[in-house]
């Protein structure tokens, strides 16, 4: 299946949905979830350190695997892919944009209010009484392996303070699913783009958009367990291919 199939589904949508996961920012230098890990990382599965027991049982290895990725995702740009998915936003109004990740490189892209699915690692709160703690000064500046770091203490009630993103185990915060699914409920195109869509409810989204008849296009390199709901599977690297994808759509004041 081909790019021009799927600018023809872009060319006649109205209501788009753009879904994201990790493999939007690969091109950035972002290590995806299920990446093969470095350094301190290399022993842990990712999966294993975003949980609240991996949190309660060891706060310095998970808060310095957060400010890891605070450092990587501070010092990474917006990559074409992102920009690509902005300029869908400018050209069709009616365009939500829904990410699983916690970067804020959609924003940086151009992208207004994205819907954060897993939360985002510029919003810590207290472990405790979930109190907004002040976010860490600057981009952060981790060594390349990582290392333990202790988490500083609540201002409030002195309990660890813990990253604003959402563990296994933890609810989706409610607002931004329901208008995730309220969205994808209501659009007449979902584009999903490198996600593995292994992880629940968040790979609920494309599935909603195709049972409510929306057609569904895919971009990522690898097959996913979504490739069968999707109507156009474009494999490639979301750099790549979002670009060209865009160059069919005519410019904001053509529409
Ligand atoms: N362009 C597009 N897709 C890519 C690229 C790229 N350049 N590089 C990798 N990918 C794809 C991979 O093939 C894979 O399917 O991105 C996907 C990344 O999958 P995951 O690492 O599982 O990331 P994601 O789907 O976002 O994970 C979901 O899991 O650990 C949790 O909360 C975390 O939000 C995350 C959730």
């Amino acid at each position: 299946m081909t790019v021009r199939e799927a600018a023809d589904l872009l060319l006649k949508a109205r209501k788009v949905v753009v879904f994201t996961g990790a493999g939007v920012s690969a091109e950035s230098g972002i290590p995806t979830f299920r990446d093969a890990l470095t350094g301190l990382w290399a022993r842990f599965d990712a999966q294993a350190l975003a949980t609240p027991e991996a949190f309660a049982a060891d706060p310095a290895l998970v808060y310095g695997w957060y400010e890891w990725r605070r450092t990587i995702v501070g010092r990474a740009r917006p990559n074409a892919g992102h920009t690509a998915i902005a300029k869908i936003e400018a050209a069709i109004p009616g365009t939500v944009v829904v990410t699983q990740n916690v970067d804020a490189l959609h924003e940086q892209a151009g992208s207004v209010s994205p819907i954060h699915l897993h939360g985002s690692l510029y919003a810590p709160r207290c472990s405790s009484c979930a109190k907004p703690a002040t976010p860490p000064e600057g981009p952060g500046d981790e060594p390349a392996d990582g290392r333990r770091l202790t988490p500083p203490a609540c201002e409030h009630c002195g309990a660890p303070v813990r990253p604003g993103v959402v563990w296994f185990g933890e609810a989706l915060p409610v607002d931004a699913l329901e208008a995730a699914v309220a969205a994808a409920a209501d659009c007449d195109l979902l584009i999903t783009v490198g996600t593995s869509g292994v992880v629940y409810p968040a790979a609920e989204i494309p599935q909603v958009a195709a049972r409510f008849g929306a057609p569904v296009i895919q971009v990522n390199p690898m097959p996913t367990p979504l490739d069968d709901i999707c109507t156009v599977n474009l494999r490639g690297p979301a750099a790549e291919v979002l670009p060209e994808l865009v160059l069919s759509l005519p410019s904001t004041a053509a529409r």
